[in-house]
C-alpha cells in the first residue's frame, strides 16, 4: 500500500515537517511567543501541562510530544512515522521566569554610601587612582584586542575590586526589582564597603575613622520599616574585597582592616565578598571580577570555543609573586618547581617595577598556552587569578581546599577533581611533591576532559556587561542572586514553620556546614587551623 499514497498526503506531510520545524526554530528564537501563535485554548492547556511536568533540562526547554494545533493536521491522518513527532518546545515560564519569589527591592541609600566614594575615586587607595577602574559602569577601560588574544569587544581592564560598582549596576537592570518592599524577596544594600575601607588602609587612621561608615549604615538599616519584618535577614550586601578587610582582630588601632562583617546587624545579613572566612557564618564568596564582561549570549560561546581550539604548549603555568615574609608561603617553593620544570613551566613573576602582572594581556596569553595554572594561596587563600584561568580554560591546580572549593558554593561543581588538582600545601612545604610529576600523570584524555569541565564554567564565573541583557546565559551575579534568595527563602519557611533559625551550627564549622552539611571531623580539617603565623 506504501506506493499508492496520493501526492496530496506527501505534499501534506512535507509541510507538516517544515510547519514543525519552523514552530521549533520560532520558538526557540523568540522564546515569549506563544501568545502570537494563538493555538486553540484546549491545545494550549495540554501543552503547558506537560512541559510544567518533571522533565524539564536545564536550558529552560522541555521536552514533550508534539500537539497538533488545528484540525486540518489530524495526527491520525498521517502515517505512524509523524505520529508524535517529539520537538523541544520552549517553556515561557522557565526562560522568562515569572518574577514570582524572586523581587528584589533596593535601598536607596544616602550618596555618602555609595556615590559619593565613587567622586573620590583619586584617594580610594593609598596605591593606585582608582578613577579609571571605574569607566564603562565599573568595567574599567577597554582593552581592545591586542595580538587577537581576546574578542572584538567585551574584554576590560577591571580591577579586582571594582566588584561592589559592578555588581550594583546590574542590580539596576536586575529583570525583577519592586518598589513595594513587602513584595520583595530580598533587600539588596547597595553600599561600598570595599572602597570605603580601602581609603584608610596601609595607613595610620584609627578605629573610629575606620568604621565610622559601616556604623553610620547599619544605624541607617536598622531604623527602615524594611529591617523589622525580619530583622535584616533578607537583607544582602556586596563587599568586593575579601572578608579579613572587615573583620577586625582586636578593637586596637594598630589592627587591620574594619568591624563591619562584625557586627550585629551584618550577622542577620548575607554578606557578598570575594573571599569569605570559612569560620565564619555571615559571609558567602562569589567570584572575583575577570577581564571578560560578555555583551551577548553570542560573545561566551565564541569565547569557549575559542578557548578550545587554543594551542597549549605549556603543561603548566603560575603568575604571581613571591611571599618571602609569610612563613607558612608556598610561593617560594612553588617558583623554584616551576624553575625547575624549565620546559613545561612558565613562570610569570610579579615584580616592582614594569609589573607584567597587571598586564591583563600577558596574564591571559599564559594562562591560554597552559594546560595547567598554580593557584596557591598568597596573603589569603583566594585569587583573582583562579577566576582569570577558568575564563582561559586553565585548569585550576590548588594547593588548599579554602582556596575555592568551600568558597564559591554557588558557582563552582561540588565534584572539584573534575575541574582541578587538589595537591597538598604542607607537602609542597616539605618538598615531598613534585608538582611537574603529578601533573604530568595524569592522562591526555582526563585532560582534555578537564578542560572542557572548565570551559563550562566560565559563564557562571563572569559578570556579564551591566549595560546589557544576556537572554540565555547565567552569569556569576544570576547565580548569586538565586543563591541568595535561596538562603533568604530558606529562612522564611523556617519561619513560617516556626523552626529558629538553622544557624545555630558551631560557627568555627561554618566552611563544613556550607560546604557538606557537617560539622564533625573532616579529612580537611588540617587545612583550616588558626595558626599563630596567620593574623586572623
Ligand atoms: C506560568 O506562569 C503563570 C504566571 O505566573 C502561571 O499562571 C502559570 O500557571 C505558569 N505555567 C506553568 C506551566 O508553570
Ligand atoms: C482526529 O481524528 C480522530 C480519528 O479520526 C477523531 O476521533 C478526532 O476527533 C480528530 N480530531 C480532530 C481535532 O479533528
Ligand atoms: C483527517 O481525518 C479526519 C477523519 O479521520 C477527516 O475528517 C479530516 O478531514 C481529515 N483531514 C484531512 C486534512 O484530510
Ligand atoms: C581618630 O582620628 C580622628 C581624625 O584623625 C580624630 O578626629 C579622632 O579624635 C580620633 N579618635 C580617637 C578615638 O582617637
Ligand atoms: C537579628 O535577628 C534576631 C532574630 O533572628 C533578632 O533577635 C536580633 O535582634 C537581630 N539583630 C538585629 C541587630 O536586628
Amino acid at each position: 500500500m506504501d506506493n499508492l499514497i496520493p501526492t496530496t498526503m506527501l505534499r501534506k506531510k512535507i509541510w507538516l515537517v517544515f510547519f514543525a520545524m519552523f514552530v521549533f526554530w520560532y520558538l526557540l528564537l523568540y522564546g515569549a511567543g506563544w501568545e502570537s501563535l494563538k493555538p486553540s485554548s484546549h491545545n494550549q492547556e495540554n501543552i503547558l501541562k506537560v512541559s510544567s511536568d518533571t522533565h524539564q533540562d536545564e536550558d529552560g526547554f522541555s521536552k514533550i510530544d508534539m500537539v497538533s494545533t488545528d484540525e486540518s493536521r489530524n495526527a491520525s491522518n498521517v502515517s505512524d512515522n509523524d505520529q508524535n513527532p517529539s520537538v523541544y518546545v520552549f517553556d515561557p515560564n522557565e526562560t522568562k521566569k515569572s518574577c514570582e519569589g524572586r523581587y528584589i527591592y533596593v535601598h536607596e541609600l544616602p550618596s555618602r554610601f555609595n556615590n559619593d566614594l565613587l567622586q573620590q575615586c583619586k584617594s580610594l587607595s593609598k596605591w593606585e587612582n582608582m578613577c579609571k577602574y571605574l569607566a564603562n559602569s565599573g568595567l574599567g577601560p577597554d582593552l581592545g584586542n591586542p595580538q587577537r588574544l581576546f574578542l572584538s569587544s567585551g574584554w576590560y581592564e577591571t580591577n579586582q575590586f571594582s566588584l561592589e560598582v559592578i555588581f550594583h549596576n546590574k542590580m539596576k537592570q536586575y529583570e525583577c526589582l519592586t518598589d513595594d518592599s513587602s513584595k520583595a524577596a530580598g533587600i539588596f544594600v547597595p553600599y561600598y564597603p570595599g572602597l570605603d575601607v580601602a581609603r584608610y588602609l596601609f595607613s595610620s587612621y584609627n578605629m573610629s575613622v575606620r568604621d565610622a561608615a559601616s556604623l553610620d549604615l547599619v544605624k541607617w538599616l536598622r531604623e527602615k520599616p524594611e529591617w523589622k519584618s525580619l530583622w535584616g535577614r533578607d537583607h544582602f550586601m556586596v563587599a568586593g574585597r575579601i572578608s579579613w578587610d572587615f573583620r577586625r582582630v582586636v578593637d586596637e588601632d594598630s589592627a587591620w582592616g574594619n568591624k563591619l562583617m562584625l557586627l550585629p546587624e551584618t550577622q542577620n545579613m548575607t554578606m557578598l565578598t570575594i573571599e569569605s572566612s570559612p569560620w565564619n557564618k555571615n559571609d558567602f564568596a562569589i567570584p572575583y571580577p575577570t577581564y571578560f564582561h560578555p555583551a551577548k549570549d553570542d560573545d561566551v560561546l565564541q569565547w569557549q570555543n575559542k578557548m578550545r581550539r587554543t594551542k597549549r604548549r605549556v603543561l603548566f603555568s603560575f603568575v604571581g609573586g613571591a611571599r618571602p615574609k609569610m612563613e607558612r608561603s608556598i610561593r617560594g617553593e612553588i617558583m623554584d618547581q616551576c624553575v625547575a620544570s624549565r620546559r613545561k613551566c612558565r613562570l610569570l613573576q610579579c615584580q616592582e617595577k614594569s609589573n607584567k602582572c597587571l598586564r591583563p594581556a600577558y596574564v591571559m596569553k599564559n594562562f591560554q598556552i597552559s594546560d595547567f595554572c598554580l593557584q596557591p594561596s598568597g596573603d589569603s587563600f583566594t585569587r583573582r587569578s583562579t577566576f582569570d584561568s577558568i575564563l582561559a580554560g586553565c585548569i585550576p591546580v590548588f594547593f588548599s581546599p579554602g582556596s575555592a572549593y568551600v568558597q564559591y558554593l554557588w558557582h563552582l561543581p561540588k565534584e572539584y577533581t573534575k575541574y582541578s588538582v587538589l595537591i597538598s600545601e604542607e607537602d609542597v612545604k616539605a618538598k615531598k611533591v613534585n608538582i611537574e610529576n603529578v601533573l604530568s600523570r595524569i592522562p591526555k584524555s582526563k585532560v582534555a576532559a578537564m578542560r572542557e569541565e572548565v570551559i563550562k564554567l566560565i559563564p557562571k564565573v563572569v559578570y556579564a556587561d551591566p549595560r546589557f541583557i544576556l537572554e540565555r546565559v547565567e552569569d556569576a551575579f544570576d547565580l548569586t542572586v538565586n543563591g541568595v534568595l535561596e538562603r533568604v527563602n530558606g529562612f522564611r519557611k523556617e519561619i513560617r514553620e516556626g523552626k529558629s533559625i538553622s544557624l545555630s551550627f558551631d560557627e568555627e564549622s561554618s566552611w563544613k556546614y556550607y560546604t557538606f552539611g557537617l560539622t564533625g571531623k573532616h579529612e580537611w580539617d588540617h587545612f583550616f587551623l588558626r595558626t599563630k603565623n596567620r593574623t586572623w
